[in-house]
């Protein structure tokens, strides 16, 4: 298993994971806007025999990061994959100087919330009705120094 940052040449195997991942109601990322991303964000993948195992995404803007996005395939998960990933983008933002990130996690994701706790996360607030479908969001924080 190896953890890289995403190149241009992935982005047709990341549209495919994200799709798989994530459900039209859950607004998967476009091919368009993975290559977007690729030029203009943080974003890297976990690689076992050339599949694409998992990717996280963080936006960032001047002196914000945001976890936007992670996932990991099914038949991958429970495998410290998503921990890796982060262990990835969290080193290289502490490299560019982030102090801090923040992300939205709906209320009823409990793996990916457990998964946020574990690495440190903490509820900073709660955007009500914060998703298409009313759900709410925590709005989640680490400290990265
Ligand atoms: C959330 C997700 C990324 C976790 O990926 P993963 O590679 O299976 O996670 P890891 O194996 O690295 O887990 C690390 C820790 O996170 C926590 N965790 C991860 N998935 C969990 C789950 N389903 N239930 C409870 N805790 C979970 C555990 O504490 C785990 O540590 P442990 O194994 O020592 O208990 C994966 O389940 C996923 O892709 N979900 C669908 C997409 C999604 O909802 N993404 C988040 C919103 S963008």
């Amino acid at each position: 298993m190896t953890i890289r940052r995403a190149l241009g040449s992935d982005a047709k195997k990341l549209y495919e994971l994200e799709k798989k991942l994530f459900s039209k109601d859950n607004f998967p990322l476009s091919q368009g806007s993975i290559r977007y991303h690729l030029k203009n964000n943080l974003l890297y993948l976990s690689e076992l025999h050339g599949n694409i195992a998992g990717y996280v995404l963080v936006l960032i803007k001047r002196k914000n990061a945001k976890l936007y996005s992670i996932g990991v395939d099914e038949t991958h998960r429970g495998k410290k994959i998503a921990n890796g990933l982060l262990d990835s983008v969290f080193k290289e933002l502490a490299i560019m100087g982030f102090e801090n990130i923040l992300l939205e996690v709906r209320v009823d994701n409990y793996g990916a919330i457990s998964l946020y706790k574990k690495r440190g996360f903490e509820i900073k607030k709660i955007l009500k009705k914060f998703y298409g479908d009313g759900c709410n969001a925590y709005l989640m924080g680490l400290d990265l120094k």
